[in-house]
């Protein structure tokens, strides 16, 4: 089968009050993505191999800090489904991105998906729907951060731990969202061990999926597992309110020095600040995206790791 029934839902235990959840907390619900047979691990091997190299993100972690050591990999000869194995003993992290541009099988199931949260959350429309493919090695952490647009992150294989900490200015400073979205970091937010006690925990397993409110901070720690998970992202009215709002901000306290500007987002303010957002963009001042001007190891299925260092030229 190569395509979701349309006539089955793809949450099967919504509850009346998920509509007053959906957006402001984060639920936990039980999906049917694997029926779709999309994402099986031959599936996903072709799903690798069709991948357009500049789509095809894949790092290693340090295995003595278990932080991402910024080295860069690519698939090289390996078949996707080498790529899988390989990673399921490596240490490494493979993100396979905006699949819905290069697979339209996966497109449909994405505006699917989205079809059905609108029809099930009154007023919900959203857009620029994405959608992504996670592999990760056991073990693998992500480490505490947050997103820009509405995400959720659907469990297809492996168990992994997700803390999702609350959304207020004790956990992430408006600063630092600013920071986000002019995307001036690509480092970690500040994060201290104390923030778990105030965390909601779920141990993600295959068939489940989460979603949290926007701007909330979480991290995800695999369990001593092969991981594959699929994340959506969306976006709506509302978070595109706020994102002109945090980017005027940002752009206010660089060039005008306002230090505590409002972070309401409604009424005419807003327009000044998508004003000023649009500006900061034309300016073209904002850093480039993640482009890898050097890959630093490739799949190996003969390395006990999974992977061979290409050497520097
Ligand atoms: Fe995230």
């Amino acid at each position: 089968m190569n395509s979701m029934n349309l006539n089955n839902d793809v949450i099967t235990d919504w509850q009346p009050q998920h509509e007053l959840l959906f957006g402001h907390h984060a639920i936990r619900l039980r999906h049917r993505l694997a029926e779709s047979g999309l994402f099986t691990r031959e599936a996903l091997g072709r799903l690798i191999e069709r991948c357009p190299k500049h789509e095809l993100g894949l790092e290693s972690m340090c295995v003595e800090t278990d932080r991402p050591d910024r080295m860069f990999g690519e698939l090289g000869d390996a078949t996707g489904m080498q790529a899988i194995d390989a990673i399921e003993r490596g240490r490494m992290w493979m993100n396979v991105r905006r699949v819905m541009d290069w697979a339209p099988e996966y497109r449909k199931l994405l505006d699917s998906v989205f079809a059905e949260f609108e029809a099930r959350v009154p007023g919900l429309k959203t857009f620029k729907h994405n959608i992504g493919v996670l592999i990760s090695s056991p073990n693998a952490k992500v480490f505490y951060h947050a997103d820009i647009q509405g995400q959720s992150l659907w469990q297809i294989s492996g168990v992994k731990r997700v803390y999702v900490y609350p959304r207020s200015d004790v956990f992430l400073k408006p600063r630092n969202i600013e920071k986000i979205l002019l995307r001036e970091t690509t480092e970690d937010m500040p994060y201290q061990g104390w923030f778990d006690d105030y965390a909601t925990t779920f141990d993600l397993h295959p068939g489940e999926m989460l979603t949290w409110p926007l701007y909330a901070p979480h991290r995800v720690q695999n369990h001593d597992c092969l991981n594959i998970s699929v994340t959506m992202e969306h976006w709506t009215d509302d978070i595109w309110r706020s994102y002109a709002v945090h980017y005027g901000n940002g752009v206010m306290r660089r060039t005008l020095g306002v230090q505590k500007p409002s972070t309401r987002h409604d009424g005419l303010s807003v327009y000044a600040k998508a004003a000023s957002a649009l500006l900061w963009k034309k300016l073209g001042r904002q850093t480039t995206g993640d482009v890898v001007k050097r890959r630093n190891f490739r799949i190996d299925a003969n390395s006990p790791n999974g992977l061979s260092l290409i050497a520097a030229s």
